[in-house]
Protein backbone atom coordinates (compact mmCIF):
# COMPACT_ATOMS: atom_id res chain seq x y z
CA UNK A 1 0.00 0.00 0.00
CA UNK A 2 1.08 3.81 -0.63
CA UNK A 3 1.15 6.17 1.98
CA UNK A 4 1.43 9.48 1.82
CA UNK A 5 3.04 11.12 4.44
CA UNK A 6 2.01 14.62 5.04
CA UNK A 7 4.20 17.32 6.66
CA UNK A 8 4.74 20.69 6.83
CA UNK A 9 2.25 23.05 6.73
CA UNK A 10 1.47 27.03 7.29
CA UNK A 11 1.97 27.45 10.92
CA UNK A 12 4.84 28.19 13.06
CA UNK A 13 4.87 24.36 14.20
CA UNK A 14 6.01 23.54 10.79
CA UNK A 15 9.81 22.42 11.58
CA UNK A 16 8.11 20.35 14.33
CA UNK A 17 6.04 18.83 11.61
CA UNK A 18 8.87 17.67 9.37
CA UNK A 19 10.66 16.54 12.23
CA UNK A 20 7.60 14.11 13.60
CA UNK A 21 6.73 13.43 9.49
CA UNK A 22 10.21 12.20 9.53
CA UNK A 23 9.54 10.14 12.45
CA UNK A 24 6.78 8.40 10.81
CA UNK A 25 8.53 7.60 7.73
CA UNK A 26 11.25 6.14 9.65
CA UNK A 27 9.01 3.64 11.57
CA UNK A 28 6.34 2.39 8.75
CA UNK A 29 6.45 -1.21 8.87
CA UNK A 30 8.58 -1.22 5.04
CA UNK A 31 6.86 -4.97 4.74
CA UNK A 32 3.63 -3.61 4.64
CA UNK A 33 3.52 0.41 3.56
CA UNK A 34 5.72 2.12 0.80
CA UNK A 35 5.93 5.79 2.16
CA UNK A 36 6.23 8.72 0.81
CA UNK A 37 7.20 12.01 2.22
CA UNK A 38 5.25 15.01 1.12
CA UNK A 39 5.69 18.67 1.72
CA UNK A 40 2.28 21.11 2.20
CA UNK A 41 3.53 24.63 1.68
CA UNK A 42 2.06 26.89 0.62
CA UNK A 43 3.77 27.89 -1.93
CA UNK A 44 4.58 23.95 -2.93
CA UNK A 45 2.86 20.74 -2.09
CA UNK A 46 5.22 18.36 -3.26
CA UNK A 47 6.81 14.57 -2.69
CA UNK A 48 10.41 14.47 -2.08
CA UNK A 49 12.12 11.51 -2.50
CA UNK A 50 15.30 9.88 -0.68
CA UNK A 51 17.78 12.04 -2.76
CA UNK A 52 15.71 15.08 -1.84
CA UNK A 53 14.55 16.23 -5.03
CA UNK A 54 10.90 17.14 -5.17
CA UNK A 55 7.70 16.05 -7.87
CA UNK A 56 4.78 18.58 -7.84
CA UNK A 57 1.20 16.55 -6.50
CA UNK A 58 -1.63 17.39 -8.38
CA UNK A 59 -4.26 18.97 -6.67
CA UNK A 60 -7.12 17.43 -8.15
CA UNK A 61 -6.52 13.53 -6.38
CA UNK A 62 -3.50 14.02 -4.64
CA UNK A 63 -1.56 11.59 -6.69
CA UNK A 64 2.38 12.46 -7.94
CA UNK A 65 3.66 11.42 -11.45
CA UNK A 66 7.50 10.14 -11.16
CA UNK A 67 9.51 9.84 -14.31
CA UNK A 68 6.07 9.25 -16.16
CA UNK A 69 4.72 6.62 -13.74
CA UNK A 70 1.51 8.09 -11.90
CA UNK A 71 1.51 7.02 -8.19
CA UNK A 72 -2.32 6.99 -6.45
CA UNK A 73 -1.80 6.83 -2.67
CA UNK A 74 -4.05 4.24 -0.41
CA UNK A 75 -4.44 6.51 2.98
CA UNK A 76 -2.56 9.59 4.03
CA UNK A 77 -0.76 9.85 7.44
CA UNK A 78 -1.61 13.58 8.61
CA UNK A 79 1.79 14.57 10.66
CA UNK A 80 0.80 18.20 10.18
CA UNK A 81 0.60 20.33 13.60
CA UNK A 82 -1.30 23.62 12.75
CA UNK A 83 -2.98 24.62 9.82
CA UNK A 84 -4.17 23.24 6.99
CA UNK A 85 -3.53 19.70 8.66
CA UNK A 86 -4.87 20.35 12.31
CA UNK A 87 -7.79 22.37 12.08
CA UNK A 88 -9.52 20.79 9.25
CA UNK A 89 -8.69 21.98 6.35
CA UNK A 90 -6.72 19.23 4.82
CA UNK A 91 -9.12 16.52 6.36
CA UNK A 92 -12.16 18.50 4.24
CA UNK A 93 -10.10 17.92 1.17
CA UNK A 94 -9.46 14.70 1.74
CA UNK A 95 -12.77 13.41 2.16
CA UNK A 96 -13.97 15.58 -0.81
CA UNK A 97 -11.31 13.20 -2.72
CA UNK A 98 -12.38 10.14 -1.27
CA UNK A 99 -8.21 10.18 0.64
CA UNK A 100 -8.82 7.72 3.16
CA UNK A 101 -6.91 9.26 5.98
CA UNK A 102 -5.26 8.19 9.89
CA UNK A 103 -7.09 11.80 11.52
CA UNK A 104 -9.74 12.54 12.71
CA UNK A 105 -13.11 13.90 10.60
CA UNK A 106 -12.94 17.68 9.28
CA UNK A 107 -15.24 18.72 12.14
CA UNK A 108 -13.56 17.57 15.01
CA UNK A 109 -10.23 18.66 13.74
CA UNK A 110 -11.96 21.94 13.18
CA UNK A 111 -14.09 21.80 16.70
CA UNK A 112 -10.63 20.72 18.99
CA UNK A 113 -8.29 22.87 17.14
CA UNK A 114 -10.22 25.91 18.24
CA UNK A 115 -9.97 26.16 22.38
CA UNK A 116 -12.67 28.28 22.85
CA UNK A 117 -15.01 26.36 21.04
CA UNK A 118 -13.80 22.69 22.40
CA UNK A 119 -14.04 23.69 25.83
CA UNK A 120 -17.41 25.41 25.63
CA UNK A 121 -18.49 21.93 24.21
CA UNK A 122 -17.15 20.11 26.68
CA UNK A 123 -18.48 21.92 29.43
CA UNK A 124 -22.18 20.77 29.65
CA UNK A 125 -19.88 17.27 30.40
CA UNK A 126 -18.67 18.48 34.18
CA UNK A 127 -15.80 18.72 32.30
CA UNK A 128 -13.88 21.59 34.26
CA UNK A 129 -11.93 24.55 32.85
CA UNK A 130 -10.03 27.98 33.51
CA UNK A 131 -12.02 30.91 34.40
CA UNK A 132 -11.22 32.70 31.02
CA UNK A 133 -11.93 34.93 28.37
CA UNK A 134 -11.74 35.85 24.93
CA UNK A 135 -11.05 38.44 22.35
CA UNK A 136 -10.86 39.02 18.58
CA UNK A 137 -8.46 41.04 17.28
CA UNK A 138 -9.92 44.80 17.02
CA UNK A 139 -12.08 44.60 20.13
CA UNK A 140 -11.52 47.33 22.89
CA UNK A 141 -9.77 45.69 25.58
CA UNK A 142 -10.92 46.80 28.79
CA UNK A 143 -7.85 45.41 31.06
CA UNK A 144 -9.46 46.16 34.63
CA UNK A 145 -12.80 43.80 33.67
CA UNK A 146 -10.71 41.05 32.30
CA UNK A 147 -7.98 40.76 35.03
CA UNK A 148 -10.53 41.07 37.83
CA UNK A 149 -12.33 38.26 35.89
CA UNK A 150 -9.17 36.03 35.62
CA UNK A 151 -6.28 37.39 38.34
CA UNK A 152 -3.15 37.71 37.99
CA UNK A 153 -0.69 35.36 37.39
CA UNK A 154 -2.66 34.77 33.92
CA UNK A 155 -2.05 32.85 30.18
CA UNK A 156 -2.58 34.66 27.20
CA UNK A 157 -2.62 32.33 24.27
CA UNK A 158 -3.65 32.62 20.45
CA UNK A 159 -6.84 30.73 20.86
CA UNK A 160 -6.02 28.21 17.28
CA UNK A 161 -2.34 27.77 17.42
CA UNK A 162 -0.25 24.72 19.19
CA UNK A 163 3.65 24.03 20.47
CA UNK A 164 2.98 26.84 22.73
CA UNK A 165 3.73 29.45 20.17
CA UNK A 166 2.24 33.34 21.21
CA UNK A 167 1.50 31.83 24.55
CA UNK A 168 2.81 34.55 27.61
CA UNK A 169 2.55 33.88 31.36
CA UNK A 170 1.31 37.40 32.51
CA UNK A 171 2.55 38.09 36.23
CA UNK A 172 1.77 42.13 35.90
CA UNK A 173 -0.41 44.76 34.75
CA UNK A 174 2.50 45.89 32.61
CA UNK A 175 2.89 42.60 31.03
CA UNK A 176 -0.43 42.31 29.77
CA UNK A 177 -0.50 44.45 26.50
CA UNK A 178 2.35 43.39 25.35
CA UNK A 179 1.57 39.68 25.90
CA UNK A 180 -1.94 40.25 23.93
CA UNK A 181 0.01 41.53 20.96
CA UNK A 182 2.35 38.52 20.86
CA UNK A 183 -0.83 35.92 20.79
CA UNK A 184 -2.11 38.27 17.94
CA UNK A 185 0.62 37.63 15.77
CA UNK A 186 -0.37 33.93 15.79
CA UNK A 187 -4.16 34.15 15.93
CA UNK A 188 -6.63 36.86 15.41
CA UNK A 189 -8.66 35.36 18.13
CA UNK A 190 -7.00 35.08 21.80
CA UNK A 191 -8.09 33.33 25.01
CA UNK A 192 -6.75 34.89 28.37
CA UNK A 193 -7.12 32.16 31.17
CA UNK A 194 -6.61 32.17 34.74
CA UNK A 195 -3.27 30.58 36.38
CA UNK A 196 -4.21 27.05 37.63
CA UNK A 197 -1.56 26.14 40.33
CA UNK A 198 -1.34 22.35 39.96
CA UNK A 199 0.14 19.29 38.82
CA UNK A 200 0.04 19.53 34.90
CA UNK A 201 -0.86 16.13 33.04
CA UNK A 202 -0.94 14.86 29.72
CA UNK A 203 -2.97 12.31 28.43
CA UNK A 204 -2.88 10.15 25.34
CA UNK A 205 -6.01 8.72 24.10
CA UNK A 206 -6.50 6.70 20.72
CA UNK A 207 -7.81 4.14 19.44
CA UNK A 208 -5.88 0.81 19.68
CA UNK A 209 -7.15 -2.22 17.22
CA UNK A 210 -10.61 -1.27 18.28
CA UNK A 211 -10.71 0.09 21.41
CA UNK A 212 -10.60 3.27 22.93
CA UNK A 213 -7.55 3.28 25.20
CA UNK A 214 -5.90 5.92 27.34
CA UNK A 215 -2.28 5.82 27.12
CA UNK A 216 -0.07 6.29 30.54
CA UNK A 217 -0.17 9.60 31.47
CA UNK A 218 2.37 11.84 31.44
CA UNK A 219 3.68 14.67 34.10
CA UNK A 220 5.11 17.56 33.13
CA UNK A 221 7.09 19.33 35.24
CA UNK A 222 8.97 22.99 33.48
CA UNK A 223 12.14 24.48 34.48
CA UNK A 224 11.07 27.55 32.59
CA UNK A 225 8.16 29.19 34.08
CA UNK A 226 5.63 27.27 32.21
CA UNK A 227 5.36 24.06 29.82
CA UNK A 228 6.69 26.54 26.86
CA UNK A 229 8.50 26.06 23.45
CA UNK A 230 11.85 25.10 25.35
CA UNK A 231 10.33 23.60 27.84
CA UNK A 232 8.95 21.04 25.42
CA UNK A 233 11.03 21.07 22.26
CA UNK A 234 14.96 21.99 24.04
CA UNK A 235 15.07 19.72 26.84
CA UNK A 236 13.91 22.43 29.56
CA UNK A 237 11.16 20.25 30.97
CA UNK A 238 11.36 16.75 33.07
CA UNK A 239 8.45 14.66 31.51
CA UNK A 240 7.40 11.16 33.67
CA UNK A 241 5.62 8.62 32.54
CA UNK A 242 3.64 7.47 34.42
CA UNK A 243 2.43 10.61 36.16
CA UNK A 244 3.51 10.88 39.76
CA UNK A 245 -0.27 11.00 40.73
CA UNK A 246 -2.13 8.36 42.57
CA UNK A 247 -4.03 5.53 41.22
CA UNK A 248 -7.21 7.05 41.84
CA UNK A 249 -6.47 10.38 39.88
CA UNK A 250 -4.60 8.02 36.70
CA UNK A 251 -8.40 6.88 37.02
CA UNK A 252 -10.04 9.90 37.18
CA UNK A 253 -8.34 12.15 34.26
CA UNK A 254 -8.07 9.31 32.11
CA UNK A 255 -11.61 8.73 32.22
CA UNK A 256 -12.81 12.62 31.42
CA UNK A 257 -10.18 12.58 28.31
CA UNK A 258 -11.59 9.25 27.24
CA UNK A 259 -15.26 10.63 27.64
CA UNK A 260 -13.74 13.61 25.88
CA UNK A 261 -12.93 11.21 22.99
CA UNK A 262 -15.61 9.71 23.04
CA UNK A 263 -18.57 12.63 23.36
CA UNK A 264 -16.98 14.65 20.26
CA UNK A 265 -16.48 11.08 18.46
CA UNK A 266 -13.18 11.41 18.11
CA UNK A 267 -10.84 9.05 15.75
CA UNK A 268 -7.26 8.23 15.57
CA UNK A 269 -4.91 9.91 17.90
CA UNK A 270 -5.68 12.68 20.47
CA UNK A 271 -3.48 13.99 23.64
CA UNK A 272 -5.31 16.37 26.02
CA UNK A 273 -3.49 18.56 28.78
CA UNK A 274 -5.36 18.91 32.06
CA UNK A 275 -3.98 20.75 35.02
CA UNK A 276 -4.97 19.10 38.48
CA UNK A 277 -6.18 21.38 41.48
CA UNK A 278 -7.57 20.30 44.81
CA UNK A 279 -8.01 16.45 42.82
CA UNK A 280 -9.99 17.90 40.26
CA UNK A 281 -8.88 17.78 36.84
CA UNK A 282 -8.99 21.14 34.68
CA UNK A 283 -8.71 20.58 30.93
CA UNK A 284 -6.84 23.18 29.06
CA UNK A 285 -6.85 21.67 25.35
CA UNK A 286 -6.99 18.68 23.05
CA UNK A 287 -3.91 17.70 20.24
CA UNK A 288 -5.25 15.93 17.18
CA UNK A 289 -2.27 15.84 15.82
CA UNK A 290 -0.34 15.29 18.46
CA UNK A 291 4.01 15.67 17.83
CA UNK A 292 5.63 12.55 16.99
CA UNK A 293 9.41 13.41 17.38
CA UNK A 294 11.20 11.52 19.73
CA UNK A 295 10.86 14.01 22.45
CA UNK A 296 7.10 14.24 21.91
CA UNK A 297 4.67 12.80 24.81
CA UNK A 298 2.51 10.06 22.17
CA UNK A 299 5.79 8.45 21.71
CA UNK A 300 6.94 8.30 25.05
CA UNK A 301 3.22 7.44 26.77
CA UNK A 302 3.39 4.05 23.48
CA UNK A 303 7.01 3.24 24.79
CA UNK A 304 5.62 2.88 28.27
CA UNK A 305 3.02 1.21 27.38
CA UNK A 306 4.68 -1.59 25.51
CA UNK A 307 3.68 -0.52 21.98
CA UNK A 308 6.36 0.00 19.85
CA UNK A 309 6.45 3.16 17.52
CA UNK A 310 6.11 1.01 14.17
CA UNK A 311 2.89 -0.97 16.13
CA UNK A 312 1.54 2.62 16.88
CA UNK A 313 1.61 3.77 12.81
CA UNK A 314 0.44 0.53 11.79
CA UNK A 315 -2.39 0.80 13.52
CA UNK A 316 -3.31 4.29 12.69
CA UNK A 317 -3.14 3.34 8.59
CA UNK A 318 -5.13 -0.04 9.53
CA UNK A 319 -7.43 2.17 11.21
CA UNK A 320 -8.18 4.29 8.12
CA UNK A 321 -7.94 1.58 5.50
CA UNK A 322 -11.05 -0.36 7.09
N1 LIG B 1 1.28 20.80 18.92
C1 LIG B 1 2.33 19.88 19.31
C2 LIG B 1 3.02 19.33 18.11
C3 LIG B 1 1.81 18.80 20.16
O1 LIG B 1 0.69 18.87 20.57
O2 LIG B 1 2.54 17.85 20.43
MG1 LIG C 1 -1.44 22.09 21.72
Amino acid sequence: KNIAIIMGGYSSEYKISLTSGNVVYQNLDKAKYKGYRIHIFKEKWVYVDDNEAEFPIDKNDFSVTVNGTKIVFDAVFNAIHGTPGEDGLMQAYFELIGLKQTSCDYYQAALTFNKRDLLSVLKPYGIKTATSFYLNQGDAINQEAILNKVGLPCFVKPNKSGSSFGISKVHTKEEFLPAIEVAYKEDNEIIIESFLDGTEVSVGVINYKGEVVVLPITEIVSENDFFDYEAKYLGKSQEITPARISAEMTQKVGAIAKKAYEVLKMKGFSRSEFIIVNEEPHMLEMNTIPGLTTESLIPQQAREAGIPLTDLFTNAIELALN
